[in-house]
């Protein structure tokens, strides 16, 4: 069996959350995991999960409400979009990332979507040559507006220059 085949992937389930905040913690953001299991709940989201040896290796999330950013919503409207992607550092370079994208774009056929949509800062150009790799177009630069808060409790708001990749899941009709 190839490493590969050693990652399992799944939606997050409730008893995963203290899981993933202890194998992947979010400095600044202690409800992130949380938030994203919420959103799966309410139905807006599909918070994918990789496993490896019974304990989290990595996640992202489907927002089948597409990315907030105006610049994307203009050019793909809302096309859903994997973000949050995420691999424990000492298991990078494995597959696993790879498995979620394909996990992720497997559910998005399975819901009849026709692309699906990912972003990628300009400071990342090794997760930008994956995805281009895995079949991924750039569409439209974008600014990926987000906020975060230090330990002493204080705000923080960012702005990353980023460029939305689409990929179609479906032959094209006619
Ligand atoms: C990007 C990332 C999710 C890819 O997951 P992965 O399991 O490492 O990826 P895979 O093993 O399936 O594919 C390997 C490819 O991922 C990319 N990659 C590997 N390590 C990386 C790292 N530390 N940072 C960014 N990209 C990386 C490279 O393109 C690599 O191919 P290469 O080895 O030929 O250069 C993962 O490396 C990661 O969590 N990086 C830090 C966070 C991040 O950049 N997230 C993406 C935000 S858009």
């Amino acid at each position: 069996m190839d490493r590969v085949d050693r990652t399992q992937i799944r939606p997050c389930r409730a008893e995963d959350v203290p899981l993933l905040d202890r194998w992947l913690p979010a400095p600044g953001a202690p409800t992130r995991h949380a938030d994203r299991f919420a959103r799966q709940e309410a139905g807006t989201g599909t918070y994918l999960l990789a496993w490896r040896d019974g304990v989290p290796a990595g996640h992202g999330q489907v927002r089948w409400d597409g990315c907030a950013a105006p610049e994307v919503r203009t050019e793909v409207g809302d096309c859903p979009e994997f973000n949050g992607l995420d691999v424990r550092p000492e298991l990078r370079g494995q597959g696993v990332g790879t498995a979620l994208i394909r996990a992720a774009e497997e559910l998005a056929r399975e819901r009849g979507a026709a692309f699906l949509g990912l972003g990628v800062g300009h400071d990342n150009p090794r997760a930008a040559a994956l995805y281009e790799r895995l079949g991924y177009t750039p569409v439209v630069a974008y600014t990926d507006r987000w906020s975060w808060t230090d330990p002493r409790g204080v705000g923080h708001d960012e702005a990353d220059a980023c460029t939305f990749l689409v990929r179609r899941l479906t032959a094209p009709e006619g």
